[in-house]
C-alpha cells in the first residue's frame, strides 16, 4: 500500500452502487481499509496486495467526493500514513514528511501530464526551454528521516503519519551504509531523508533461513511477504541485534530541516547538487539518478529503468521526477500535503490477485519435489504469470493454499513468482487442504523427507526421468565411473534427442547413433565409444559413488566397498548392518536402504551389469581379519540396549557366529538380565561370560 497511490485520480463510482447505499458502502470500505492498514503498518503482515488496497481506497475517495455530507475526519482518506506503533518514542517532524502524487499511468503520458502541469504552474509557454528535472528511482522500502546535529547522527525517525513518526535510532545505527557522522563542513542541523530497504538477495536468504527454522520446528517464526515488509519489520524490532541481522540498506533522496534555514540563503541551488553533496558525505545515492530536460527525457528515463528493473538487486515500484531548481520548487509549493514539483511514475505492480487452478508437484534435477500453484494468468511485475512456487510442504501448509483459492502472487526480478498469501474470505466452500504426495509424480518411486529437512525427495535417482541428466552426468564423472568426454552439453543433447533414457542406454550407444547427432564429429563419436568401453572396467567404490545415492559421497562409497566387499551385500544390507560401516549414521543408512528398496533402481543396476560394467569383487576375505572371526557366541537374558537380533547382526557382521546353545566350543556367553540355564551351563563349562559392554569392546577390536 505505497502511499502515493492514495492520491491517484479517483475512479468513477459504479451507478448500481450508488443506488444500493452510499453510506453503507462508505462505512464498509472504511472498516476494510482500516483493517488492512493495521495489518500493513502495525503488524507488517498485509493480507491484500497494494494494488487491491489502492482500488478500494480510490473507490472510497470517489464516494466521498460524490457525497460530501458523508465525509468524516477519521476516514482513512484523511490521513497520510500509519499510526506510530506505541513501542517506540514518538518524534515530531520539524518539517513534515510528505508524500508524492502518483501518476497511475504507466504509459509515457505520465511524464507528459506532469511536465504540462509544471509548465502551466510556472507560466511557461511553448517557446520557453524545457524544464530541468531530476529523475530518480522510486525505492520500495520505508521512508526515514536521519537527523544530524553538529555532524552526529542523533535521531532516526520513521515517517509515521507524516507529522509524527517513531524513534528507531538504535535500529538504524545498525545499517552500515548510513554514516554516523558528517564531515566538518556540514550544517549544524541536517536532516537527510531517504528510503530504508532490503535487497532482494537478502530477502530471499532471510526467508530461506526462516523456512529452515520452521522445518526444524521453531515456534513463532514466519516468512515475509516481500522485502518491504521484511525491512519494515526489521526497523521496528525492539532488539537492535535482530534488526542488524536483517542487513538493511539505505538510499538518500532528499533533506528535511537544514540550518541555517534556507531563507538565510540556500546552501544549495539545485536538488541534483544536493544529492551530489549527500553522496560525497558517504550516503548511497542511486547510480541511475539523472538530470533530464523536459518530458521527452523523462519518458526515456522511465523506459530505460523499466527495462533494467528486473536486473536491479532491489525492488522499485516506479520512478520519481523532481523539478531540479530549488527556487522553482519553492515557487510551486504544495497542494494538500503533496509537492507540486514532484511526481511518482509507476511500473506494473509486483503483486497481484489471482486464483489457484491446480497444485502440481515439480521434480527438480536432483529429485527435489516442489509444490507449484497453477494460476489463472495474471500480469505481475511486467510479465504474465501462470505458475508460482509454494516452496515446500511446510510453506504450502502454513499458507494453506487450496484449489480455487484467491491468492496474492509476487514476481520481482528474476526470482520465481511465489504465492504470498491467501484471501481466506474468498475461499470456496469445501476446498481441500493440500497434502504432499508420498510418491514421485514422475516415476512413482517413494518420496521421502528427512528429519530436519524441508524438502521431499524422489528416491528413484537412477530411474526418474526428471533426474536423468543429472544422474548420467554424475555416473560419468571422472571420480565416479568416468566416461571421458561425456559432459553436460552432450548429456543434454543425448537425453533431449531421446537417444538415452536411462543409464544402461549409455552402453547401448553405437557409433552410428552417436555420429548421427548434430555437431558430432566422427572422431568425437569414436572417442566416446572407446571411453564407454573403457569405463566398463571400474571399481566397486566408483560404481557405488556413481549411483548418486543421496548422502553417499566418495568417502562413504569407499567405506561401503571396504566393509561389504560385494555390491549385492550392500544392496541387501539392513539399516542396522549399514550402520556398522565407519562414518555411516542413521540418515545415510536410511538413504542407502531406501535407494535399493526401489525396484527400479535395482533394475538399472542389473542392466548395467548385463551391459558388461564390471569391477573386482573379493570374497569377504576381510572376514579373516574381522575382530570376531572364528569366535562363537551364545546370547542369553535381556541386554540393556540391544535386542537379541541386533546383537546377533552385530556379531555376525564382525565375523563371529551366534549359536543357540552353550557347549565347550562356545567362546563367549553374552549374558543380560534374567539369564537362566545357559548362564549356569557356561559357568559349569568354564566358558567366558561377558556383558553388553564387554561385547561392544570386542566388536570394536579392543582386547578383552
Ligand atoms: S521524495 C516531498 N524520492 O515514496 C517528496 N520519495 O510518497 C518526498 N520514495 O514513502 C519524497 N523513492 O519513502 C522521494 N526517490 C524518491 C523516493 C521516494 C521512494 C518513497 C518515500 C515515500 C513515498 C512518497
Amino acid at each position: 500500500m505505497a502511499t502515493p497511490d492514495l492520491f491517484a485520480q479517483p475512479i468513477p463510482v459504479p451507478a448500481a452502487l450508488e443506488a444500493v447505499s452510499a453510506s453503507e458502502r462508505i462505512a464498509g470500505l472504511r472498516a476494510e481499509l482500516d483493517l488492512h492498514a493495521h495489518r500493513y503498518y502495525v503488524l507488517d503482515e498485509p493480507s491484500i496486495p497494494d494494488s487491491e488496497y489502492d482500488r478500494l481506497f480510490r473507490e472510497l475517495q470517489a464516494l466521498e467526493a460524490a457525497h460530501p455530507d458523508l465525509q468524516s475526519p477519521d476516514s482513512p482518506t484523511q490521513r497520510v500514513g500509519g499510526k506510530a506503533l506505541g513501542q517506540f518514542a514518538t518524534v515530531r517532524h520539524r518539517i513534515a514528511m510528505l508524500s508524492i502524487r502518483t501518476e497511475t499511468d504507466t504509459e509515457a503520458s505520465g511524464a507528459r501530464n506532469f511536465d504540462n502541469r509544471v509548465r502551466k504552474e510556472l507560466g511557461l509557454t511553448e517557446s520557453d526551454p524545457p524544464v530541468e528535472y531530476v529523475a530518480e528511482l522510486k525505492f520500495d522500502g520505508l521512508a526515514m528521516s536521519l537527523r544530524y546535529e553538529h555532524g552526529v547522527l542523533v535521531q532516526a525517525a520513521t515517517r509515521g503519519d507524516g507529522e509524527m513518526g517513531e524513534d528507531v535510532t538504535q535500529n538504524i545505527r545498525t545499517i552500515r551504509q548510513i554514516p554516523l557522522r558528517l564531515p566538518s563542513g556540514a550544517p549544524p542541523v541536517m536532516e537527510v531523508r531517504g528510503e530504508v530497504y532490503m535487497r532482494r538477495g537478502e530477502f530471499e536468504a532471510l526467508n530461506e533461513r526462516q523456512r529452515e527454522k520452521i522445518a526444524k520446528g521453531a515456534k513463532g517464526e514466519k516468512t515475509f511477504a516481500n522485502p518491504r515488509n521484511a525491512a519494515a519489520g526489521g526497523v521496528r524490532q525492539l532488539d537492535p541485534a535482530i534488526a542488524a541481522e536483517r542487513r538493511l540498506s539505505f538510499f538518500a533522496y532528499g533533506v528535511g530541516e537544514v540550518t541555517p534555514p534556507e531563507q538565510d540563503g540556500p546552501a544549495f541551488e539545485t536538488h541534483y547538487a544536493l544529492l551530489q553533496t549527500l553522496k560525497s558525505w558517504g550516503f548511497p545515492v542511486a547510480a541511475q539518478t539523472r538530470l533530464a530536460q523536459g518530458a521527452t527525457e523523462l519518458i526515456a528515463f522511465h523506459d530505460t529503468v523499466r527495462k533494467e528493473r528486473d536486473r536491479l538487486p532491489y525492488d522499485i515500484d516506479g520512478v520519481v521526477y523532481k523539478v531540479n531548481s530549488l527556487a522553482l520548487q519553492r515557487r510551486m509549493g504544495f497542494v494538500s500535503r503533496e509537492p507540486r514539483w514532484a511526481v511518482a511514475h509507476k511500473y506494473p505492480a509486483q503483486e497481484q490477485l489471482t486464483t489457484v487452478l491446480a497444485i502440481d508437484i515439480q521434480v527438480g534435477r536432483t529429485g527435489k519435489l516442489t509444490p507449484v500453484a497453477k494460476l489463472a494468468p495474471v500480469f505481475v511485475g511486467g510479465v504474465t504469470v501462470t505458475n508460482a512456487t509454494l516452496h515446500n510442504e511446510d510453506e504450502a501448509r502454513r499458507k494453506d493454499v487450496r484449489l480455487g483459492d484467491t491468492v496474492i502472487v509476487r514476481r520481482a526480478g528474476d526470482v520465481i513468482p511465489e504465492v504470498v498469501s491467501v484471501l481466506l474470505d474468498k475461499r470456496v466452500p469445501d476446498a481441500t487442504q493440500f497434502t504432499m504426495p508420498r510418491q514421485c509424480p514422475v516415476c512413482g518411486s517413494e518420496a521421502v523427507r528427512e528429519e530436519g529437512e524441508a524438502d521431499y525427495r524422489c528416491t528413484g535417482g537412477l530411474f526418474c526421468a526428471a533426474q536423468r541428466k543429472e544422474a548420467i552426468l554424475h555416473f560419468a564423472h571422472k571420480r565416479a565411473v568416468e566416461v571421458e568426454g561425456l559432459g553436460d552439453k552432450l548429456v543434454e543433447q543425448l537425453v533431449d534427442a531421446g537417444v538415452i533414457r536411462t543409464l544402461p542406454d549409455l552402453y547401448k550407444l553405437g557409433f552410428a547413433s552417436l555420429a548421427s547427432l548434430e555437431r558430432m564429429a566422427e572422431k568425437s563419436a569414436n572417442n566416446l565409444v572407446a571411453a564407454l568401453e573403457k569405463s566398463k572396467h571400474t571399481t566397486l567404490p566408483r560404481f557405488v559413488f556413481g549411483l548418486g545415492i543421496r548422502h553417499v559421497g566418495e568417502a562413504t562409497a569407499k567405506a561401503l566397498a571396504r566393509h561389504f566387499c560385494q555390491l549385492d551385500r550392500i544392496m541387501d544390507a539392513t539399516e542396522a548392518q549399514l550402520l556398522e560401516v565407519d562414518d555411516v549414521g542413521p540418515i545415510v543408512a536410511k538413504s542407502i536402504h531406501t535407494f535399493f528398496d526401489q525396484p527400479h533402481n535395482r533394475e538399472v543396476v542389473e542392466q548395467l551389469r548385463a551391459c558388461g560394467v564390471t569391477w573386482e569383487e573379493s570374497e569377504p576375505v576381510a572376514l579373516a581379519v574381522k575382530p570376531l572371526s572364528g569366535k562363537t557366541f551364545v546370547i542369553t537374558g535381556t541386554l540393556p540396549d540391544l535386542s537379541r537380533d541386533e546383537a546377533k547382526d552385530m556379531i555376525e557382521l564382525a565375523g563371529g557366529k551366534v549359536a543357540g546353545s552353550v557347549s565347550k566350543k562356545t567362546d563367549y556367553v553374552v549374558a543380560g538380565l534374567e539369564a537362566g540355564s545357559k548362564l549356569i551351563k557356561a559357568e559349569a563349562l568354564g566358558v567366558a561370560v561377558i556383558d553388553q559392554e564387554d561385547l561392544m569392546a570386542l566388536l570394536h577390536g579392543l582386547p578383552d
